[in-house]
């Protein structure tokens, strides 16, 4: 049973379910709140703060949209709706105190980031921040993991926002990724430093909102805005994921999902996402053969024979 509430949001008057949060109910109203953490297919975590909003008559400082339910809102002295502000003063300061706390870390290295044009901190840095900055100190950097030979990494990129954590444990099973340290020293890590074993982990490049999580096979051979996007079906598995391929000129350089509640909501699998590599390339153009020990060039006769043989002796 839904339990419909009534709520303001910059002053306009809407009715929504009480257990949506106020992030949610911003956008039925057509509001954009700002967001790095909160994705709606993955668990709440609440941890980068970037969609604070003003709840009047609530505690005297701006609260995170994403992590409170509409219910929790109480009514005004005469049941008026309760009344959110995301256009006020204090929501202005307050998204450009998180955006300046969250630049402090972040490397100015966009030129050089594959993430360049398609970076949600870029993006909201620019709409939300502030143009200078006050903090001299050094830097922090972070050493990078290596994931494997699909998903790159620059993890002083990184603004711990978890979505690739909570990804790869809800919605990949895994549990080989998350966060150690804390403060200045947290960092996301892979248990034991072990590569991903998932093969739905290329969606983590999707979901990272920085350029921490990058395509290895896409890396550095295309910007956003050169790119021709089509809308097409996968044809890789049975699924039918809907697929967006992104071309430059004559040449696809990456394929990238599509929502489709029904279907594939919005992952796709390795296969899927990394499959244009091996038909624009072929890698393998002459077989090899081992002899005593080492690779020889062979023909494709003679290196079938092998292995036909091998697999008759084993
Ligand atoms: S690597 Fe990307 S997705 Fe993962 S926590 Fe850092 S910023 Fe978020
Ligand atoms: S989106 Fe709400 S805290 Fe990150």
């Amino acid at each position: 049973m839904s339990d419909l509430r009534k709520i303001n949001i910059d002053g306009q008057e809407i009715e929504v379910d009480g257990a949506m949060t106020l992030i949610q109910a911003c956008e039925q109203a057509g509001v954009e709140v700002p967001r790095f953490c909160y994705h709606e297919r993955l668990s709440i975590a609440g941890n980068c703060r970037m969609c604070l909003v003003e709840v009047v008559g609530g505690p005297p400082k701006p609260a995170a949209s994403c992590a409170m339910q509409v219910r929790d809102l109480r009514p005004g002295p005469e049941g008026q709706a309760p009344v959110v502000k995301t256009n006020s003063p204090m929501v202005k300061k307050a998204r450009e105190g998180v955006m300046e706390f969250l630049l402090i870390n972040h490397p100015l290295d966009c030129p050089i980031c594959d993430q360049g044009g398609e970076c949600d901190l870029q993006d909201q840095a620019m709409a939300y921040g502030l143009s200078g900055t006050r903090f001299k100190e050094a830097k922090r950097a972070v050493d990078d993991l290596d994931l494997g030979p699909l998903v790159g990494t620059a993890m002083t990129r990184c603004i711990s926002c978890t979505r690739c954590v909570r990804f790869t444990t809800e919605v990949a099973g895994i549990t080989q990724m998350g966060q150690t340290g804390r403060g200045e020293d947290a960092e996301i890590t892979s248990y034991l430093n072990q590569t991903l074993d998932s093969n739905m982990q290329g969606n983590i490049i999707d979901l990272c909102p920085v350029g921490a999580l990058t395509s290895k096979p896409y890396a550095f051979t295309a910007r956003p805005w050169e790119l021709t996007k089509t809308e097409s079906i996968d044809v890789m598995d049975a699924l039918g994921s809907n697929i967006r391929v992104d071309t430059k000129g004559r040449e696809v350089m990456r394929f990238l999902p599509r929502n489709h509640d029904g279907v594939n909501e919005e992952w796709i699998s390795d296969k899927t996402r990394f499959v244009w590599d091996g038909l624009r390339r072929q890698r393998l153009d002459r077989p090899y053969v081992r002899e005593n020990g080492k690779l020889r060039p062979a023909t494709w006769p003679e290196a079938l024979t092998k292995a036909a043989e091998a697999l008759k002796g084993a």
